[in-house]
Parts: structure tokens; C-alpha cells; sequence
């Protein structure tokens, strides 16, 4: 097998698997920022690609896609259940995402889920040339970092946290606390969302395992007695702004926007809500907020359609059943009540969508909602305002979104504040131009300034730095 300079390690492929009419198999790009972001740096580097291709039991074997070579990990239907459905989204995620929904902690989960980062670890050894860069990416893979170093001790080790990393208070309750923070502390770079986020993992840290943490840097004793630096970061994740500028600038998807706003009824103004079906997004306070707003006569739906887009999720995991009933209900409910023949309150699409149709809805939408209870970044925030290139608009945003420490210029709303939240819905309704421009400008100009190319390279940078200061050392040693 070819080794590469440049590994990535994901629980999924980049690409999805279709089949076609006659059975035959073949590959497409899938449509994540994530992979937007390393394809070029993958390229350079003739990188490798580690990750699971989507579906049960499939045997395939590495091959070469569009510039990187693709090292499929197989699961089985049993791991997908266990590791997968189970510890990672039925144990970390609602854990790391401060409890909002009640996390699981069940022995035969943490059982599969040790079994399968040890196979990513095993396949990314294999698919890693001497000395190579290896970059672990999030929750589902906080093993691997470790087993890694242990298997393959020449390597430099990444691992990015796509999302929160809770404070103690919460963590703690993790039966298995002790062994996470180990995986994790065998990356050289440990890169996270927010500097609270490092913060939280440094002091988790400190009062698992007393190391002294100074700055980002944190001490790692070593079974010879020596020691070992792991650095601990914030390093913000970005989207390809560039591109979805260039799909704004489409003549295309500008009428397809126009169309959109006609279909509705030409309501005075579009609302719009983008969003996995997740519980930690707050689509049922958003809708609260709104059907309340309705039900007060603020506004009616000549006023205002919310369009909300909630692409299917986890479909197996049971609090993602639940979340779906009780959102469905709240639709129906509201859109009974309110909707005439010609305009509705919700517009709500239980789909996903191309981005092309999704840049053309971000074009159509006065107001932007982004109502997360907890969300690591949020880039939905980031890809209406890189839209706009119109500076109009109005980006609703949680403070409970990573995306809140940079984009200050939004309306920023407690989503548990229903009240706070009704009135800064109008005040978006309401919000004159000019003052719409000086926003948008303000929040145009961060996600310009910070795509998600400088992220990677700023991530890859400090990894490269380790690299240098560990030969160092080592010529002195
Ligand atoms: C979040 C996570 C990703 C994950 C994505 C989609 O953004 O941080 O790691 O891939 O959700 O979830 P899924 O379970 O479908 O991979």
C-alpha cells in the first residue's frame, strides 16, 4: 500500500457510495465543509483519507478519488449500533453538549467504541509514511490519537474537536473520563472550537491527573520519567467563503432566490431556520418564539413565513426519534392554527438540499435564525452572512454558538429566553437598512477574513511547529 505524508482521520469518507440502476457502484464528492477545506492540502500533500464509507459490512478495498487515496474502515451493523449510534451520539454528544438531552452511559458501547478507534488506528498506521503528519478529526475518534503514538511513535498527531468540550462539572460524569483525556493527550495539537473549550479540557486535566497545564501548553509525563508537551488550542473552524460568494454571484440561483420568495406568497418578510434535526439547535424554541409571536398578533403570516430546513440525522438514535415527533406536532399545531390558503407559518422541509438551493434560500431570507442551545461553531451562521454579499440580511445567532465569539455583530439572543427571543425576532423584522448594512459589514468582513483554508493551515502550521521543536529536542538529547 502507498504511505502518505498527510493522513486524515475521520469517521466518515469524504466521498458517498451510490449505486446505480443496473447495480453498479461508484463515488461523489459529499457536500461537508470539512472536506472542501482539506481537498487542496490533500492534494499537495498526496494525502490519505481514513474513514468509514456510510453503510453496514461493506468490504472496500483502499482506492484513489479526485487526487487523495481513500482508506475505507469497515463496521459492522453491530459496531454502527454500539460505537457509532451508541457511545458517540448517544453518550458524547449529549454529554458535550452540556445534557441537554440525558446522556447513556452503557459498558458495551464504551466496549466497541475502544474496538473500533483501535481500527482506525491500526488502518492509519498502515496508510502514514515515516514521519508522517496524521490528523484525527472529533469526538467519535478521541482514542485514536493515543494508540496511535503507541503504534507509530514517529509520527506527528492532530486531533481537531468539532464540537463543545464541556466543563468539569459535566465531564466528570463520564465513567470512562480518564481514559478519554489519555487518548486525547497522545495528539501533539489538540485543536478546539472555542478558547473556552481548551479551557475546559486544560482544567479537566489538571483535576483528573494534577499535570501542570502553562498557557496552552500542558505537561505530559512519559514512562521514562521524562515528559512530553501537548499543546491545547482554539483554533476556529471557517467555511470556503470564496465559493459560496461565487454561488451568491449566480445569476441562477439569484432568480431560483426570487422564485423562492413568490412560491411563499411574497410574505413581507422570510425567516429561516437551517439545521441537522438535532435537539442542541433549539428548532423548538425558535418555534415557540415564533407561534407565540403569532398567537400575540406581532406578527401574521402575510408578516412573516418561517421556512425551516431540518435535514434528517441519526434516524436510529431514540432522543432524534423523539425530537422529530415533537417538532412535527409543533409544525402541524402552528400551521393549523395560522396558515390561510395563500401563505403558511412554517414552510417546514424535513430534506436536505444541494447548496446551490441552499445559497439561493440564504439569498431569499430577510432574517437568519440560528437558535442553538450548544453548537460547537455553527457554520450555517457563517454561510448565510458570506451570501449577503448584498450586506442586507439579519443573523439572529446564540450566544451558545461558537460562532457568537466572532460574529459579535449579530442580534445575539439566549435561546431559553423566549421573551428575549420574540423580541429580537422583530427587532430583525423591523431593522432598517442602514443599520442591516452596518451589521452585515462587520460580520462579512470575519468570515472574508477567516475561511476555512486559513483554519486548516493555521492548524497544520502548529502541528509543524511541534514537529520542529520535538527534532530539536531530540538533536540536543
Ligand atoms: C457534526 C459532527 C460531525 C458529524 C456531523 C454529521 O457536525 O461534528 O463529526 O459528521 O455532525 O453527523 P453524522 O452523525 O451524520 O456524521
Amino acid at each position: 500500500m502507498t504511505q502518505a505524508e498527510l493522513v486524515v482521520v475521520a469517521n466518515r469518507l469524504p466521498v458517498d457510495r451510490v449505486v446505480g440502476a443496473v447495480g453498479e457502484e461508484a463515488w461523489r464528492r459529499s457536500p461537508g465543509g470539512l472536506v472542501t477545506a482539506l481537498e487542496p492540502v490533500m492534494r499537495r500533500a498526496d494525502g490519505a483519507w481514513v474513514g468509514w464509507a456510510g453503510q453496514p459490512d461493506l468490504d472496500v478495498e483502499p482506492f484513489e478519488f479526485e487526487g487523495t487515496f481513500l482508506v475505507p474502515v469497515r463496521l459492522s451493523a453491530e459496531e454502527i449500533e454500539n460505537y457509532y449510534e451508541g457511545f458517540s451520539n448517544d453518550t458524547i454528544w449529549p454529554l458535550y453538549h452540556d445534557v441537554i438531552a440525558a446522556p447513556r452511559y452503557r459498558r458495551v458501547w464504551w466496549d466497541s467504541y475502544v474496538r473500533v478507534n483501535r481500527r482506525f488506528a491500526e488502518a492509519a498506521a498502515e496508510a502514514a509514511a515515516p514521519d508522517a503528519t496524521v490528523w484525527v478529526q472529533d469526538y467519535q475518534l478521541q482514542l485514536v490519537p493515543q494508540m496511535l503514538r503507541e503504534l507509530r511513535p514517529d509520527l506527528t498527531i492532530g486531533y481537531f474537536h468539532h464540537i463543545p468540550f464541556p466543563a468539569y462539572g459535566l465531564y466528570s460524569q463520564l465513567p470512562w473520563r480518564r481514559q478519554v483525556l489519555d487518548g486525547l493527550l497522545g495528539a501533539d495539537v489538540i485543536g478546539f472550537q472555542r478558547v473556552a473549550d481548551a479551557g475546559n479540557f486544560a482544567r479537566a486535566v489538571r483535576r483528573v491527573h494534577h499535570y501542570t497545564t502553562k498557557a496552552s501548553g500542558i505537561t505530559v509525563p512519559l514512562e521514562d520519567g521524562t515528559t512530553r508537551t501537548a499543546l491545547a488550542k482554539a483554533f476556529p473552524i471557517s467555511i470556503d467563503t470564496a465559493g459560496y460568494v461565487e454561488l451568491a454571484e449566480r445569476p441562477d440561483i439569484q432568480a431560483r432566490a426570487a422564485e423562492i420568495r413568490e412560491s411563499l406568497g411574497n410574505p413581507r418578510a422570510i425567516l429561516l431556520g437551517v439545521d441537522r434535526l438535532d435537539y442542541t439547535k433549539g428548532i423548538r424554541h425558535r418555534m415557540k418564539a415564533f407561534g407565540e409571536l403569532l398567537e400575540d398578533g406581532r406578527v401574521s403570516v402575510e408578516d412573516a413565513t418561517l421556512v425551516q430546513v431540518a435535514s434528517p440525522s441519526r434516524e436510529r438514535v431514540e432522543s432524534y426519534v423523539q425530537l422529530r415527533d415533537e417538532i412535527e406536532l409543533a409544525v402541524g399545531r402552528i400551521n393549523g392554527d395560522y396558515d390561510t390558503m395563500g401563505h403558511t407559518a412554517i414552510r417546514y422541509l424535513h430534506q436536505a438540499f444541494p447548496r446551490e438551493e441552499m445559497v439561493a434560500l440564504f439569498l431569499a431570507a430577510d432574517v437568519m435564525l440560528v437558535t442553538a442551545l450548544r453548537d460547537g461553531m455553527n457554520l450555517v451562521a457563517k454561510e448565510y452572512v458570506a451570501t449577503r454579499t448584498d450586506n442586507r440580511g439579519v443573523l439572529v445567532l446564540s450566544e451558545f454558538a461558537g460562532a457568537a465569539d466572532e460574529l459579535a455583530s449579530a442580534v445575539r439572543i439566549n435561546p431559553h429566553d423566549i421573551d428575549g427571543m420574540k423580541d429580537a425576532i422583530m427587532r430583525a423584522i423591523d431593522m432598517p437598512p442602514a443599520e442591516q448594512g452596518r451589521r452585515m459589514r462587520a460580520l462579512r468582513k470575519k468570515v472574508l477574513e477567516n475561511d476555512v483554508a486559513r483554519w486548516s493551515q493555521s492548524f497544520l502550521d502548529a502541528l509543524e511547529s511541534t514537529r520542529r521543536a520535538k527534532r530539536e529536542n531530540g538533536a540536543v538529547a
